[in-house]
């Protein structure tokens, strides 16, 4: 048994017919994939489920260790073969090879460094660390011993990470003294410190030095890596976990409230993670893969991390920025590694097409065969540029559709095999059921129809529930639209039936490709004292995507613009992190609000588009005169822009 045996697409037809297949029997579907893991006992249930308790199982009854999967099964014929390569921030440091046989050495050592440490199966394990093999060694070596790892971003601010951990209840930390971004030097370590100050669950700290920087190791909770692995045994016996075990727990934003643990289970997101790989990148031995994300996303999980081990590829973790030391950067790193396809977000394609060709001097990029975007949605500019002078227009682009919750890719083309339409995510991939509803839960059939994207069929990778909060599980993505799942994504289905995501219907916002609820950055905002109240709304943004527009009421009237946006700021980074700092800040008399007191964001949203009139039904404003300033207040900004 190993990854030869998963199926793969090898044609549009047989696309069609395995699509067709899978909706008609998703349960034989999805059996015969499975069977080409490695399992410790098999299931006796393919697939239980219930979308009004948000009850969903896969696999029922089954065992296994995802990292015998990803890393055991490969050692017998490809132990020397490379696993991982990983290509430093500074690319005059040397890059790291790491293949099957080592990769399997160092997940054992920290598997016995954490067991002995005292983490037990169920464990949570906060892990905030650079983009590095030892991030990804943490990462299975939770899942090897059976703990679920809660990756958070490195990007996350000390509160942030505090909240994290304490709503997980994570028994340790795995962390880095710190890194470099680009220019930018991040102390992690003191990050750490600063949020272990609040978060009494955590028993132990295990500290990788990355960059000798100068950190404090309190005695009895903070190990040094390097010395506990170092005499360490390097076998460990993989704990044998329930199909539906918890594997993980990755935050997310959301329209309201905290941001929450969207938890995925073991066999379903497995089986799920490898398949769609397989499929979409239409990914051959030999191939290089290079995924930009960082580990702290959902992207980084599924797709720098299980699904190339899963499939015994090659993955490139890549520590850099794309414009460090220059913008010639991810096209060094494709010829210096052979990569053969390339995985990143239409913000870092668009941040690149400012520097025009000059970048691409002297640069070959002959070994890339596939090209993908995630995240956001990829505008036709952006996608020719990227075909042109990236792909030489020989290589397809996937164009991928898929969110934290669903665990894998949903909708997006096979590569080389569905044929392409510039800024459509094209069709869904099999065992995908989709529905566009409008506003009153109606489902539009047919083609050539605009709507709210649901799925109404479960997959395997989907999300289980959000941790520690199941009815806000079936609250969020299950009640709007009764009987479906409901994604917080609009999206159409032109003439010949091919998906466009037009963005969030929610209030979400994607900067950067980063996720960001609106409430949180004002919930940050209101924390300051001399804020009365706040209302944020994304704006579209040539190179993130959105922009982020806050409204403000200020009870000072006296404290000076330019200071009032510096606090705002800061305290926005401090509260949340950098990523989340409000482009626009405004400072508004009043906000648009519904007699009962609502904001209607929606007036705003077309304010910070530039509209000055059409607003639609705006009767049940309880004073209309506060529009009409803020259209006047607003037009400084927008000048600056255009
Ligand atoms: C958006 C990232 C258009 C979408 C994998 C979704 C996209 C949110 C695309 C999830 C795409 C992701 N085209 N929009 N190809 N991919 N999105 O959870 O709004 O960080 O709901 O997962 O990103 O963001 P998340």
């Amino acid at each position: 048994m190993n990854s030869n045996h998963l199926q793969q697409i090898q044609t549009f037809e047989a696309y069609q017919t395995t699509y067709a297949k899978s909706c008609e029997n998703p349960e034989a579907f999805w059996s015969e994939i499975a069977q080409s893991f490695l399992w410790k006992k098999t299931w006796n249930k393919v697939l239980n489920w219930d979308f009004k308790t948000a009850e969903i199982t896969w696999f029922d009854g089954a065992a296994l260790n995802i990292t015998e999967n990803c890393i055991d099964r490969h050692l017998a014929n490809d132990s020397g073969k490379i696993a991982m390569i990983w290509e430093p921030n500074n690319p005059t440091e040397a890059a790291r090879k790491i293949s099957y046989g080592e990769l399997a050495s160092e997940v054992n050592l920290l598997s016995n460094v954490l067991t002995e440490l005292g983490v037990l199966k169920g464990d949570r394990v906060c892990i905030y660390m650079p983009m590095i093999p030892e991030a990804a060694f943490a990462m299975l070596a939770c899942a090897r011993i059976g703990a679920i790892h809660s990756v958070v971003f490195a990007g996350f601010s000390a509160q942030a990470l505090a909240d994290r951990i304490i709503d997980a209840g994570c028994v340790a930390v795995l962390t880095a003294d710190g890194m470099f971004r680009g220019e930018k030097k991040i102390e992690l370590k003191k990050i750490v410190d600063e949020a272990l100050l609040q978060t009494p669950s955590v028993q132990k700290c295990l500290v990788y030095q990355h960059r000798n920087f100068d950190i404090n190791m309190e005695v009895g909770r903070d190990f040094d890596w390097c010395s506990l692995t170092a005499n360490a045994a390097t076998h460990f016996n993989a704990v044998s976990v329930d199909s539906e075990a918890p594997l993980f727990v990755l935050y997310t934003s959301g329209s309201t409230g905290k941001p929450k643990g969207i938890l995925h289970t073991t066999a379903g997101y497995m089986v799920y993670a490898a398949y769609t790989f397989l499929n979409v990148f239409q990914y051959k031995p030999g191939d290089v893969f290079c995924c930009t994300a960082d580990i702290g996303w959902i992207t980084g999980h599924s797709y720098v991390l299980y699904g190339p081990l899963l499939n015994g590829g090659t993955t490139v973790l890549f520590e850099g920025i794309p414009n460090y030391p220059d913008a010639g950067r991810f096209w060094d790193l494709i010829d210096k590694h052979k990569v053969s396809i390339f995985y990143t977000a239409p913000t870092a394609i668009r941040s690149l097409e400012l520097y025009g060709k000059a970048p691409f001097e002297g640069k070959n990029l002959s070994s890339l065969k596939v090209l993908g975007s995630v995240g956001e949605p990829i505008n036709e500019d952006a996608w020719q540029w990227y075909f042109e002078n990236v792909g030489k227009m020989n290589c397809p682009i996937v164009d991928t559709w898929w969110q934290t919750e669903t665990g894998g890719i949903m909708i997006s083309p096979l590569a080389g095999i569905t044929p392409l339409k510039p800024a459509f995510a094209t069709l869904p991939l099999p065992g995908i059921q989709l529905a566009i509803v409008d506003d009153k839960g109606n489902e539009l059939y047919g083609n050539d129809v605009a709507g709210n994207l649901c799925i109404r069929y479960p997959w395997p990778g989907m999300a289980r529930s959000i941790y520690g909060n199941h009815e806000r599980f079936i609250q969020t993505y299950f009640s709007i639209y009764s009987g479906m799942y409901f994604t917080g994504d609009g999206c159409k289905r032109d003439e010949d039936g091919y998906i466009r995501i037009t963005g969030r219907v929610d209030d979400v916002i994607n900067v950067s490709g980063h996720r960001i609820g609106t409430g949180e950055v004002e919930d940050a905002l209101n924390e300051k004292g001399f804020v009365v109240e706040s209302a944020v709304v994304g704006y579209p943004h040539h190179i993130k995507g959105q922009g982020i527009w806050a409204f403000v009421i200020c009870e000072q009237a006296d404290i000076d613009y330019e200071t009032l946006c510096n606090e705002l700021r800061q305290h926005v980074s401090v509260s949340i992190g950098g990523f989340a700092r409000p482009d626009v800040i405004q400072v508004v008399k009043g906000l648009p609000k519904t007699r009962s007191g609502k904001i209607m964001r929606r007036i705003l949203r077309k304010i910070a588009e530039g509209e000055t009139n059409a607003f639609g039904d705006i009767t049940t404003l309880l004073d209309s005169s506060v529009v009409e300033q803020i259209i006047e207040g607003a037009q400084v900004f927008l000048r600056q822009k255009s």
